[in-house]
């Protein structure tokens, strides 16, 4: 095994480092017992432990001291056994429930606080930053120690450094911690070797700053993990503090010496509040109550079910709680998801809270339907918006509904792998451009993306916000993040989602920089800046007229630990007071009476759930991607047949402008990541690894099926020649190890059958590879909707369309007509009219996005790839009948 070196500043691979180094030492240690290595061996590999466990609280000085102590006086076996103890603690996590953990001796007992009776205690850890060797701090934190009490509802345990690098460090790779405690006065730099964040706090412009480094360090800290409690321990003046505009970030400040006890009780209070769940915990009081039922909802309380002889199986199968919880009630304290006032309301503050928005909303039946409220709510019939023709299905359905005219915009085609990338920004631009020109940017309500889209292309949600707003400052930007919620929680990610970049614009806003960039600007611009200038510039928009409208809409179930269907609305929006009402009747026209309380719970539980442990998770959710990328790309029998694209692969290099190629490839660290993730036009998400299975002579949808089949593994989706690959909170290194002995197991099943497979063949594999791979259709662009569905402004026909009018024209059957897509006479409509017009919206799976809406023109392309799909799924076309086509007038 590798025995890395490991710098503390090495954010995403720690944690998966930091056991593997225990256990080297472990096996070092056994050596020295037998004999077979000499002590400095030992001593090297025990140094390099050090650092990083200097940034946890577990095992902590007392134990790191006795290993010390045994290493030096050679007593081998005990040195040997307290590895062993703390590797396996590390690993099993035992150190947050068992306190003979710390202890020298475990029979003696950690002899204070912790867990005891078998009640569970959440464990977290707090954060002391404070001068080294100052002799009230010590005492201090002693004092806190004291204030613990058995009947606490967490278990906290201090870890105390002495810099504010190691206190950024502790923070970006200690995924215990819950809140941090700042004593004014330590140094600023690390005692120990941290180049990479030397770089990226040089990026980033975060200097020393002598007279107020505390609250330097806790708007730092605000930054990089918003959701911490962060306490400032100062002898300085209240208004020295509150004067300074980083002291926002704070939690409370307390007079150092004067408050444990205050202390104590904050932290405890502190996490409690994100711990609550309003919602949650009302469900399971009212599950516990006893309540005679007569309302329609039989299956309440499960007597019908526990007493039947015949479906009994199903409540043994869910248990008991399901049914107790299941209510169709709005009363009892279980509030109104449609008109909530009560526990649904306080979970969606703290859920707004979470995710950096300034309103949430719980929808239950996902974002599909998310999304067709937002775009109701915003924007009336006959308004323009302009949105990605590759965007999931609910936002064509919602213009529907809504009576929105849709402005398609093309995303960059990746046609070698039948997909598309994202939308690029002049295409925005132009969309908005050409509007203007047509004298229609009154009618242009909102620009609507998928970001990150099903592949991974996350875009600068800042830069497309700031340049559209530049040319229309009032408009209203719907980001669907149906995959990307879990992003708030990554630091690294967070500036790219919608809530992300809108706090980001909503600061820069006020500054007076600001006004400054847009005035100098407009003078080197001028009035009458032409199009071909303006979509060439990086348009800065006036912060005086700027009204910031921003929403999100994100399947909670996609990402985070909701029950199916559950999807969140976050709203950032200046102007809400009048989408307000309208978004409540958009909620009546799409929501369910009947919402399920068990989804609703399982919302208020994702968001504790990230409040309190997100950051983890997510760090771990990449650190499985990147292994996963790492481990295919390095294998030589695995990468002889498949390929993980890198970000290289899945975005042009004219969009990743700082010339970040890919998070594999050599010298490349997170620094480099963050420059890119700041400046690119766009970034890959690194949990989406599309891999490329057309190389081993699999299409996607038999790679698929084959992986669920035979490995149940499943894969979230398919294009002609790859597979989509999720990592997620729920990944661990055995779903890592399971997936490449997979891999490893169909490469060397292709390897043999090749080796025997003789001339013949050899050439219908190369025949096979070659058509998945090279002999791929071209993508389809959205072609035009028909005159029909346009209203076209001085003989320039317009892009925009209306579509519903088109949608509901076949709902009169004699409106429609079938031609076969392979007949004669579908040949002849290309080439000599009258032309074909879509009665459907035509979505074929594989790829997923539709080539076809209703009252758009059929092109001879369209036509080209319908014909040579090869996949039985395509939603709007039965084979039996043709493509249903709406009459001309
Ligand atoms: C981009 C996008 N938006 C919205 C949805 C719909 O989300 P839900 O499944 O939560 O209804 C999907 C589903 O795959 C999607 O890919």
């Amino acid at each position: 095994m590798v025995h890395e070196h490991i710098n503390i500043d090495q954010i995403f691979s720690l944690s998966a480092l930091r056991s593997d180094n225990w256990r080297h030492l472990l096996g070092v240690s056994r050596k020295w017992v037998s004999g077979k290595v000499d002590m400095a061996e030992v001593k090297e590999s025990f140094t390099k432990l050090e650092p990083m466990e200097m940034l946890h609280a577990y095992p902590g000085p007392k134990l790191v001291a006795k290993l010390s102590k045994d290493l030096v006086e050679e007593r081998k076996d005990a040195f040997t056994a307290l590895v062993a103890r703390i590797s396996f603690s590390i690993l099993t996590r035992y150190y947050k429930e068992d306190p003979n953990e710390w202890s020298l001796n475990p029979e003696d007992g950690h002899g204070d606080s912790f867990n005891s009776a078998g009640v569970h205690r959440p464990y977290f850890e707090v954060l002391i930053v404070a001068p080294d060797r100052v002799h009230n701090v010590e005492r201090n934190v002693q004092a806190l120690l004291s204030q613990r009490q058995k009947d606490d509802d967490f278990i906290y345990e201090p870890l105390v450094v002495h810099t504010f690098q190691d206190a950024f460090c502790a923070v970006a790779v200690n995924n215990n911690i819950c809140a941090v405690a700042i004593f004014d006065g330590f140094d600023f730099t690390s005692r120990l070797p941290v180049p990479q964040l030397n770089r990226t706090m040089g990026e980033l412009h975060i200097h020393a700053d002598e007279d107020h480094i505390g609250l330097q360090l806790a708007s730092v800290i605000a930054e990089y993990r918003p959701e911490l409690d962060l306490y400032l321990m100062s002898d300085q003046r209240p208004q020295d503090i509150t004067e300074d505009p980083r002291s926002v970030c704070l939690k409370r400040v307390l007079y150092a010496v004067e408050e444990p006890t205050e202390l104590h009780y904050a932290i405890l209070e502190g996490v409690r509040d994100r711990y609550e769940t309003p919602f949650f915990d009302n469900l399971k009081k009212y599950a516990h109550r006893p309540i005679s039922t007569f309302h329609a909802l039989p299956i309440a309380r499960g007597k019908s079910v526990f007493k039947s002889d015949w479906i009994r199986d199903m409540g043994e199968f869910y248990g008991k709680n399901l049914f107790m919880a299941e209510s169709s009630a709005t009363t009892g304290g279980l509030d109104s998801l449609l008109e909530p006032t009560g526990n649904i309301k306080k979970a969606q503050q703290k859920a707004a809270r979470a995710f950096g928005a300034d309103h949430s909303f719980f929808v239950t039946n996902g974002t599909s339907t998310s999304n067709k409220m937002v775009l109701m709510a915003v924007a009336k019939p006959g308004d323009i918006f302009i949105v990605d023709r590759n965007c999931h299905k609910s936002h064509h359905y919602g213009a529907v509904l809504g009576g929105l005219y849709p402005y398609y915009v093309e995303a960059y085609p990746m046609k070698e792998y039948s997909m598309y990338g994202a939308v690029p920004l002049l295409a925005i631009k132009k969309a908005l451009l050409n509007l203007r020109a047509e004298g229609k940017l009154d009618r242009v309500r909102a620009v609507d993306m998928t970001n990150c889209t099903f592949d991974g292309h996350v875009y600068n949600t800042r830069r497309v916000m700031e340049e559209c707003l530049a040319i229309k400052p009032d408009l209203v930007f719907l980001w669907d993040e149906a995959w990307f919620g879990f992003a708030h929680f990554s630091p690294f990610l967070r500036p790219r989602t919608a809530m992300g970049a809108a706090a980001n614009i909503e600061k820069w806003m006020r500054t007076p920089e600001a006004l400054q960039a847009y005035e100098a600007q407009q003078a080197e611009l001028g009035q009458q800046a032409s199009d071909e200038v303006l979509l060439n510039t990086r348009l800065i928009p006036d912060p005086r007229q700027i009204r910031l409208r921003v929403y999100q809409t994100h399947s909670t179930h996609k990402s985070m630990s909701a029950i199916r269907q559950g999807s969140m609305v976050l709203v950032k929006d200046v102007d809400f007071v009048q989408i307000e009402p309208q978004l409540h009747e958009a909620v009546f026209t799409h929501a369910t009476t009947s919402p399920n309380q068990q989804l609703i719970a399982s919302m208020d539980v994702a968001r504790r759930q990230m409040e309190l442990e997100g950051y983890g998770l997510v760090s771990n959710a990449i650190q499985i991607a990147l292994d996963i990328r790492h481990q295919i790309k390095t294998h030589p029998l695995i990468s002889k047949y498949f390929k993980v694209l890198g970000a290289d692969d899945m975005i042009p290099a004219e969009f990743r402008q700082s010339g970040f190629k890919d998070f594999l490839a050599p010298g490349t660290n997170w620094s480099d990541a963050a420059v890119s993730i700041r400046d690119d036009e766009f970034f890959l998400d690194p949990t989406r690894i599309t891999l490329v299975c057309g190389t081993a002579g699999y299409d996607g949808t038999q790679f698929k099926t084959l992986l669920a089949d035979e490995f149940n593994i499943q894969v979230n989706k398919t294009s002609r020649n790859s597979v989509l690959f999720q990592s997620n909170i729920n990944n661990t290194r055995s779903d890592v190890a399971q997936l490449m002995r997979v891999l490893l197991e169909l490469a060397t099943r292709a390897d043999n059958e090749l080796a025997h497979a003789g001339a013949e063949g050899l050439k219908r594999f190369e025949e096979r590879v070659v058509s998945l791979m090279t002999d791929v259709p071209d993508l389809p662009n959205f072609s035009h909707f028909h005159d029909e569905y346009r209203s076209d402004i001085g003989g320039k026909p317009s892009v925009e369309g209306d579509i519903r009018t088109a949608f509901f024209k076949s709902w009169d059957t004699s409106n429609n007509e079938y031609v076969g897509l392979f007949s004669e006479e579908c040949d002849k409509r290309l080439k000599e009219g009258p032309p074909m017009v879509s009665a459907k919206l035509v979505i074929p799976y594989p790829p997923g996005f539709p080539i076809m809406v209703p009252g758009q023109v059929i092109s001879q392309e369209i036509i080209d790839f319908m014909r040579k799909l090869d996949v039985k799924e395509v939603h709007g076309y039965d084979s039996s009948l043709g493509l249903q086509l709406l009459k001309l007038k």
